[in-house]
């Protein structure tokens, strides 16, 4: 089947608002590939902090963005998909906020998001694919036959993201997360190019409130009605 007639069900949205597990299984339930777009913005974010690059150094940050080699490893244990950049595995330097801060900031940068573009079209193969990020249904996948948006509100998804770093024992305190969601919220929401904003055609999912599990059905509900 050629790549424009492979399904797509796109899930953006602001940081926190639970978009990475719903994604995860929602895939899972319905056998699609998984495409993680923020990891490749992440990816980029610390590859140029490894090089020692400036962050708003737009020409070095879009070379790096060009030659930084990402590749998703699927675990058999159950655990996440490891992330390795240039070789190295990343997973973990890639979860902490200032990789997320870093990413915001790289993000901006119109010929980084143009260098990643090709490298996410290609996820979409058969039997489907659910892109995650913030302008899946937007820039990166226009045509995709199901769109959704999740959010929820910032206190929420500060909570949510507060439980997720302690989990994995990271240290920090919820008043300075949920400024940092704030923050993030606002550069990707005014930035140019790509802006974080819902796709004209896509279904609105607020979160607040909900648990995961009524949030899958509502969203696979969309692609099986
Ligand atoms: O989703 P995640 O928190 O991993 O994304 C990290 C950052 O990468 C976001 O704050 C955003 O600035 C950027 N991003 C983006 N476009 C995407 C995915 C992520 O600009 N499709």
């Amino acid at each position: 089947m050629s790549a424009s007639s492979v399904p797509v069900l796109t899930i953006d949205g602001p940081s926190g608002s639970g978009k990475g597990t719903i994604s995860r299984r929602v895939a899972e339930q319905l056998g699609w590939r998984l495409l993680d777009s923020g990891a490749l913005y992440r990816a980029v974010g610390y590859a140029a902090g490894a090089e020692g690059l400036d962050l708003s150094d737009a020409e070095a940050i879009t070379r790096c963005a060009q030659t930084t080699k990402i590749r998703f490893q699927a675990v058999t244990d159950g655990s996440d998909t490891r992330v390795l950049v240039n070789g190295h595995d990343a997973t973990d330097e890639l979860r902490t906020e200032t990789a997320g801060a870093a990413a915001s900031a790289i993000a901006s940068i119109p010929s980084v998001r143009q260098a990643l573009v090709d490298m996410q079209l290609a996820f979409r193969k058969g039997p489907g694919l659910v892109a995650d990020g913030r302008d899946m249904g937007t820039v990166i996948f226009p045509d995709a036959p199901y769109k959704v948006f999740l959010t929820a509100s910032a206190a929420e998804r500060a909570k949510r993201r507060y439980k997720q770093l302690k989990e994995k024992g990271l240290s920090v305190t919820l008043a300075t997360l949920q400024r940092e969601i704030e923050a993030r919220d606002t550069r990707d929401a005014s930035r140019t190019v790509a802006p974080l904003k819902p796709a004209a055609d896509a279904v609105f999912i607020d979160t607040t409130g909900m648990g995961i599990d009524d949030v899958v059905a509502k969203v696979l509900a969309v692609v099986r009605p």
